[in-house]
């Protein structure tokens, strides 16, 4: 990563969905250790532990209504304004497609689109009326068990190998959408 873009999030202000874990967490601890504030959301009560200056957790199942309105809100109460969305949070079914019930894809959909669709949609609200929107970005949607399809599959954003788990490496910002 250059230094333009550590510059880039610092003084940003962020909501990562996803936040208890994972490449989520990592995504947390990284820009908050660049200078940005974030809003830590993740239906997973852990997340509370992230709890520092400049990070506030939300647990919230991001799929269910109001849960998306909550984030923004808490991102304009305590930071003044939201630059930054990382749609990360994401179930998986570790079944080939085949055998996937309808349950199970409406599980995964909940999460996966949904809850990003929410999330983005109210975010980009904010950054409308802002006039000075930042990014959403959005994390691989793997939808089954990544050895039989992938149904839709996106690459976004960046996370440095130095702070981010060892689960997540090269990422390509090339899909990042610029807002305002
Ligand atoms: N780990 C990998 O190898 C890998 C590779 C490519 C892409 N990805 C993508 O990166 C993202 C994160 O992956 P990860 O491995 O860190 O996943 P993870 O399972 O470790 O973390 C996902 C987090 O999302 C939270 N979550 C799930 N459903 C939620 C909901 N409805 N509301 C709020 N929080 C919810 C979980 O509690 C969990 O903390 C996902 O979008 C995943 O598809 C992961």
């Amino acid at each position: 990563m250059t230094v333009n873009q550590v510059n880039e999030v610092e003084g940003k202000v962020a909501i990562v969905t996803g936040a208890a874990s994972g490449i989520g967490k990592a995504t947390v601890e990284l820009l908050r250790a660049r200078g940005a504030k974030v809003i830590a959301e993740d239906v997973d009560p852990d997340v509370r532990s992230l709890k520092a200056d400049g990070i506030v957790p939300l647990v919230a199942d991001i799929s269910r209504d109001g849960s998306a309105e909550e984030a923004v809100a808490l991102a304009l109460e305590h930071f003044g304004k939201l630059d930054l969305l990382v749609n990360n949070a994401a179930r998986i079914v570790y079944k080939p497609v085949v055998e996937m019930t309808r349950h199970d894809w409406d599980y995964v959909m909940e999460t996966n689109v949904t809850g990003a669709f929410l999330h983005s949609r109210e975010a980009a609200k904010v950054m409308i009326k802002q006039k000075s929107g930042y990014r959403v970005l959005c994390l691989l949607l793997r939808l089954s068990d990544n050895r039989r399809l992938h149904v839709v599959q996106r690459r976004v954003g960046t996370v440095d190998p130095d702070v981010g788990a060892g689960a997540c490496r090269a990422w390509h910002p090339r899909q990042c959408d610029r807002l305002g």
